[in-house]
């Protein structure tokens, strides 16, 4: 009489923990994705290398700071000798070159990407 009944409860344990590890596991597999893409979404946004942002926003009109829709940059010294005027240039653009306001590149990103424009190295020439 009370096998049956013994049996369900049995059968409903076993199966509420298995479950139940397995939800928690889920769970914890879930909150790690947040967390990942969390982490991405902050690298999307701010905090970028000075790479980073020219790989993002000049890289393809100046490919590898070579010539391409844009002029190669290996004059930017010659032409922006202090770092203020290199600085609004970027933030204002000029003709086809796209200007860069503050929710586009915050103003450590622009110094990030003044000191990787500024280290860039190129070929001399012959
Ligand atoms: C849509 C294409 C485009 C993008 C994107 C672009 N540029 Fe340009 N860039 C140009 C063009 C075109 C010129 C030449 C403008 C002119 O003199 O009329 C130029 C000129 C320049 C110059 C002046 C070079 C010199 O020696 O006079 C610098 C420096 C420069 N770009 C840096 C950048 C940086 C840094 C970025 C990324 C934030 C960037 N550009 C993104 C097209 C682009």
């Amino acid at each position: 009489m009370s096998r049956i009944p013994k049996m369900i409860a049995l059968v409903v344990l076993v199966v509420a923990t298995t479950c139940g590890c397995a939800m928690s596991e889920e769970m914890r597999r879930i909150n790690q994705m947040k967390e990942i893409n969390q982490r991405r979404d902050l690298q999307m946004t701010t905090d970028l290398s000075g790479q980073q942002v020219f790989v993002r926003s000049c890289n393809s009109c100046h490919p590898g700071a070579k010539q391409g829709m844009g002029p190669a940059l290996d004059k930017l010294g010659e032409h922006f000798p202090s770092d203020e005027k290199l600085k609004k240039f970027i933030r204002q653009g000029v003709g086809s070159m796209p200007p860069q306001p503050k929710d586009a590149l915050d103003d450590q990103e622009l110094e990030n990407l003044v000191v990787y424009l500024r280290a860039l190295k190129f070929e001399e020439k012959k």
